[in-house]
């Protein structure tokens, strides 16, 4: 699903609004495939890289489109206040009625998709568990977040991590990006598989068009973790909604044992969360918890 090309006009309609916000609009960058267009940006009397996230504007055709579009935005900011590893948006708008954008904070390192394979280096498997650990948290704090409402955000997967270098970290962790399907679990539209769920992540509760859960996310988490450390995803490399459908609701995927045992018990939690069942699935916390214990096995090793 390739995003609608902006007119000129619409192109020329974003960046006066941009003006007017002291920004002015660098060069594109390259979407991994997505619903919107992308560009670096630059806050002029700050002399701060940003990037700004416009929606095609089909998505947007509708009154509900805008709800939506408005509602995603304020979730995330309000979702990214509350916790460092959820990307929040620092501005966003509608311009005449049908083009929606906002403004985020720039990740250099841009997202996981873009990993160019698994690492093979003990100091890479290292990195990728403290990124994938930082997600896992968050996903955590979608779950049972001291917020009154669990939220589910439906779209987990590699393109959607953002690589982050936080200036009080040692080592890179991962934000959650991309908030346009989340959805609270309390929420009646919760439910029905629309035409935008990615189908190499999507869990069978999401093709049946069931209740979605935090276990969703989970399901799509783990082959994002597996894809980050295999290389592949775990049902294959399918083409096709149908033949999506048909592995996710009854292929068995194929997880092999990672050479490095201290990746052994990831692979073990990657099984269990690819259960039917959104019930007998690991809940994010306990996938945070082996993220950090794998961390912390290459560590010690590190200072030996
Ligand atoms: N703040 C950011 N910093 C760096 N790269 C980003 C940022 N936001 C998005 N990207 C890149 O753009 C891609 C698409 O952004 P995303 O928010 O996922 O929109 P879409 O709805 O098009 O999937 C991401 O996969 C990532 O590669
Ligand atoms: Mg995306």
């Amino acid at each position: 699903m390739a995003p609608v090309r902006l007119s000129s006009a619409d192109v020329a309609a974003v960046e006066h609004a941009l003006q007017a916000r002291g920004c002015e609009l660098g060069t594109p960058l390259a979407s991994e495939g997505g619903m919107s267009h992308l560009w670096l940006i630059r806050h002029r009397a700050l002399d701060e890289q940003r990037v700004l996230k416009v929606m095609s504007p089909e998505m947007l055709a509708h009154r509900e489109g805008l709800l939506y579009f408005e509602r995603e935005q304020r979730t995330a900011s309000q979702l990214g206040q509350r916790h460092p590893n959820i990307v929040r948006p620092l501005d966003f708008g509608i311009i005449a009625n049908r083009l929606g954008y906002a403004v985020l904070p720039y990740f250099e390192r841009g997202s996981l998709a873009r990993l160019g394979g698994p690492p093979r280096r003990a100091g890479g498997q290292r990195a990728l568990c403290r990124i994938l650990g930082g997600v896992a948290d968050a996903l955590d704090f979608l779950a049972t977040g001291s917020t009154p409402r669990v939220f589910v955000h439906r779209d987990v997967k590699p393109a959607n991590v953002l690589v982050a270098e936080l200036p009080d970290a040692s080592q890179p962790t991962g934000i959650l990006a991309d908030f346009g399907l989340t959805r609270a679990v309390d929420d009646r539209a919760t439910t029905g598989s629309g035409p935008f769920l990615s189908p190499a992540y999507a869990a069978p509760e999401l093709w049946r068009g069931e209740e979605v859960l935090p276990a969703t996310d989970v399901y799509a988490f783990a082959i994002t973790v597996l894809e980050c450390f295999a290389g592949g995803n775990p049902f294959g490399d399918l083409r096709g909604q149908a033949a999506w459908r048909a592995a996710h609701l009854g292929a068995e995927p194929a997880i092999r044992p990672p050479r490095d045992r201290r990746l052994q018990p990831l692979a073990e939690l990657a099984h269990r969360s690819l259960r039917e069942r959104p019930g007998q699935r690991p809940t994010a916390a306990a996938w945070r918890d082996a993220l950090r214990t794998a961390a912390e096995a290459f560590d010690r090793e590190e200072r030996r």
